[in-house]
């Protein structure tokens, strides 16, 4: 039966969820080493954000390991499907006009590959926690690098399982070398021309 009201037929569009929001929606998708500083600095960043009233969701292991992908190992397609679904929950957020940071090692070029073509390019901002191996593993903030150095880990990502640096990140911020506020400066001069409504 014909709605006598068409137009409550119609769903509310993304460009009238940003105009609600006074933002772009935008998908910044860190990658990085197990403690190079991904989730340190998107915590540093959706801050920045909030008090410029832009509204972020971060997406990380603590949120989408512990939920949604609670069955997942570190498999390579355990890492394919972790990623596919982040990359589909994080599409729902920027399609509501939401800044989303993902914070995942996503330690293949085929794998942020996939992540941005499920979210689609314009909408996808690649940036490189670029922190060398040896400040992370000194780091060590879990112990994981020592447990996977005596074999108590598999496939521990730097160590036994691979980690491909991007060809052609949008930025990169190795963080033995800039202080959490230079990163989170970078990021910003990147970033808030992409996602302020003029
Ligand atoms: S991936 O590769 O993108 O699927 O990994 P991700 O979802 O980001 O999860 C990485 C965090 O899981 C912990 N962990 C491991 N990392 C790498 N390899 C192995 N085998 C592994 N086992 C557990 C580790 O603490 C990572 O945390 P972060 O926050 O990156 O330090």
């Amino acid at each position: 039966m014909e709605h006598i009201y068409p137009i409550f037929d119609k769903m509310l569009t993304r460009s009238d969820k940003e105009n609600l929001l006074g933002q772009h929606g935008l998908m910044i998708w860190f990658t990085g080493l197990s403690g190079s500083g991904k989730s340190t600095i998107a915590i540093a960043l959706e801050r920045e954000l909030q008090k410029r009233h832009l509204l972020c969701r971060i997406l990380d292991g603590d949120n989408i390991r512990s939920g949604i992908n609670n069955n997942l190992g570190f498999s390579a397609e355990d890492r394919t499907e972790n990623i596919r679904r982040i990359a589909e929950v994080g599409k729902l957020f920027v399609d509501t006009g939401i800044i989303t940071i993902a914070a995942f090692i996503s330690p293949n070029n085929d794998l942020r590959e996939m992540a941005a073509d499920i979210i689609g390019k314009d909408d996808f901002v690649e940036i490189y926690i670029s922190t060398p191996i040896e400040e992370c593993e000194r780091r060590d903030v879990k112990g994981l690098y020592a447990k996977a150095r005596k074999g108590e880990i598999k496939n521990f990502t730097g160590v036994s399982a691979p980690f491909e640096a991007p060809l052609h990140p949008a930025l990169s911020l190795d963080t033995s070398k800039l202080s959490i506020e230079e990163s989170v400066g970078r990021l910003l001069e990147l970033i808030l021309p992409k996602v302020t409504k003029i």
